[in-house]
């Protein structure tokens, strides 16, 4: 509502938000892709707007629907969000909640591969790039608020920090998504964020109210 009227703390700031996972072509009916609903990434682009953001939502094929009040852009592959968000900087910040594949196949078939006796395919791949990477490095034109996501089944805060510190990025929001919590596919997070100044366990919470937190302190951070 504050944003639709044209107020908040974020009005004027302009923040891009990937999200949902990337699909990778095999052939044309065949993908890989990780596992992601693009929930949280929904709520963060819709919290972000109701703080008066001008948000672009770049988005993989996700499950959930997109957020009202954001430019959408919709996006397939991993090239292609990387193109989306080059194309969409500047910005004042950038949230990278998307699960990009990390590998495509190296030459996806332009016709569909045909089941033959006795032999199985095997697929070539190659590293996508790095979107969080690319933009963290960014000499010029650096959202001056750069925040990245990282799924992580153990050792969650080590390996978040050591990923903020690999990426280059400002701010990691840590999620623990192993199979016991229920996080991944739910309606519940519960996130450590890692900042230069260490690291926060926030309450476990609806991705509606994580979006929240998370949208107060960017707004906090931009002012
Ligand atoms: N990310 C990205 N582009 C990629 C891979 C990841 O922008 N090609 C971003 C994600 O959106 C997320 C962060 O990087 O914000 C961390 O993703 P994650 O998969 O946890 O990190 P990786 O470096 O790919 O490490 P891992 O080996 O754990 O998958
Ligand atoms: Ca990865």
């Amino acid at each position: 509502v504050e944003g639709a009227l044209g107020g908040g703390p974020l009005r004027g700031r302009r923040v891009i938000v990937t999200s949902g996972p990337t699909h990778e072509p095999i052939d044309p009916v065949r993908y890989i892709a990780n596992r992601s609903s693009g929930a949280q990434g929904t709520a963060i682009a819709q919290a972000l707007a109701a703080l008066g953001a001008e948000v672009v939502f770049v988005t993989g094929p996700a499950q959930v629907p997109p957020p009202r009040n954001v430019q959408l852009v919709p996006v397939e592959t991993a090239q292609e969000m990387l193109e989306a968000v080059q194309t969409a900087l500047p910005a004042d910040a950038a949230v990278f909640a998307a699960a990009v594949a990390d590998w495509r196949v190296a030459e996806a078939a332009d016709r569909k591969i045909k089941k033959t006796p006795d032999t199985l395919p095997s697929l070539e791949f190659v590293e996508n790039p790095d979107i969080l990477a690319t933009v963290s490095g960014l000499s010029e034109g650096r959202p001056p608020l750069v925040v990245g996501f990282a799924a992580e089944t153990n050792d969650v805060v080590e390996n978040a920090t050591a990923k903020r510190a690999r990426k280059g990025c400002d701010w990691i929001v840590a999620n623990d998504v192993s199979p016991g919590t229920g996080i991944m596919g739910g309606r519940e997070n519960a996130v450590t964020l890692i900042t230069p100044d260490g690291a926060e366990a926030w309450e476990r919470a609806g991705k509606d109210v994580v979006a929240a937190r998370l949208a107060r302190r960017i707004a906090e951070a931009l002012t």
